[in-house]
């Protein structure tokens, strides 16, 4: 299964998000992040990897024709055991990495269904070169911060993106507009809130010490939207534009429009919502 994630502005949590969903994914399942960031990665600084093997030296190796399994050759260990690919930190060589691994037969792409790839796209400008990995994906999660400008940017792309991807999930982060808010201007469903966890967030990041990590807000949003995805497409017929697989609890089921998008204004000063 590959499932990529990506933002449109801003850095709202995709690369922590992506370890912290990999993290949580159902026990027994093969899993590994691969860092596709086409303005490079930060993993391996953040969590002091050797510059190789990762992104790098699989784009070089992907030159010839290799076997599916090779990506695991090219994988280092987090300290949890979870297998990440990092990126380079230079958006150059990023690019040129993406430019060999976004081809047809590039091996991110191969068939594999009881493997679990997570694929940090980074922010998806357009042109980007990993508009190939969300064309390949089982599943695109679209991480926005849920601030008006923000929620403006994501506005702009998020139905091309709905298009694009074969299910396409909304995940909002941090504090900003309520949940039940933007799923009503933007006409559609929310997949999963993502809290601001400070603490949360270093145990994904490189800064945690091990005995300071607990399961706080992040990884139980993860844990849910884990479950949700490695459960498979529910059976419900998909609303037109992106697909609330189900709601996570504490969001509000809403009834969703394709069209009709509209930015919310801003909170009023002091009423900003966290839920
Ligand atoms: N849920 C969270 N709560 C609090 N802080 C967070 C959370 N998720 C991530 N952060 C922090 O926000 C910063 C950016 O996170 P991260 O690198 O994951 O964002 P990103 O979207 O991948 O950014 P970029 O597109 O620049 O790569 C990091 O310092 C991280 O610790
Ligand atoms: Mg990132």
């Amino acid at each position: 299964m590959l499932i990529a994630l990506t933002s449109v502005k801003g850095s709202p949590g995709v690369t922590t998000f992506a370890v912290a969903l990999a993290a949580s994914w159902p026990a027994g399942a093969r899993r590994v992040v691969v860092e596709c960031d086409p303005a490079g990665g930060d993993l391996a600084q953040r969590f002091g990897l050797a510059a190789s093997p990762g992104l790098l030296s699989l784009a070089a190796a992907a030159r010839q024709p290799v076997d599916q399994d090779v990506v695991w050759n090219h994988t280092q260990p987090l300290p949890g055991g979870i297998q990440v690919m990092a990126g380079p930190p230079g958006a150059h060589q990023a690019r040129a990495a993406l430019g060999t691994l976004t081809s047809a037969t590039s091996p991110l792409f191969a068939h594999r269904p009881a493997v679990a790839v997570f694929a940090d796209c980074g922010r998806l400008d357009p042109g980007s070169p990993t508009e190939a990995v969300i064309r390949h994906a089982d599943v695109l999660l679209v991480i926005s911060g849920s601030h008006s400008d923000e929620l403006a940017h994501l506005a702009t792309r998020v139905h091309d993106l709905g298009r694009i991807a074969a299910r396409a999930c909304l995940v909002l982060a941090g504090g900003g507009h309520a949940t039940n808010a933007v799923e009503r201007e933007l006409g559609i469903p929310v997949m999963a809130r993502i809290p601001d966890d400070p603490s949360g967030a270093a145990n994904y990041t490189g800064r945690a010490a091990p005995h300071r990590r607990r399961a706080g807000g992040l990884v139980r949003v993860a844990s849910v939207v884990a479950q949700v995805l490695a459960a498979g497409p529910s059976r419900e017929p998909s609303p037109p534009v992106l697909d609330a697989v189900q709601q996570v609890p504490g969001v509000p089921a809403q009834p969703t429009a394709a069209s009709g998008v509209r930015v919310l204004r801003p909170p009023v000063l002091g009423k900003d919502v966290r839920s």
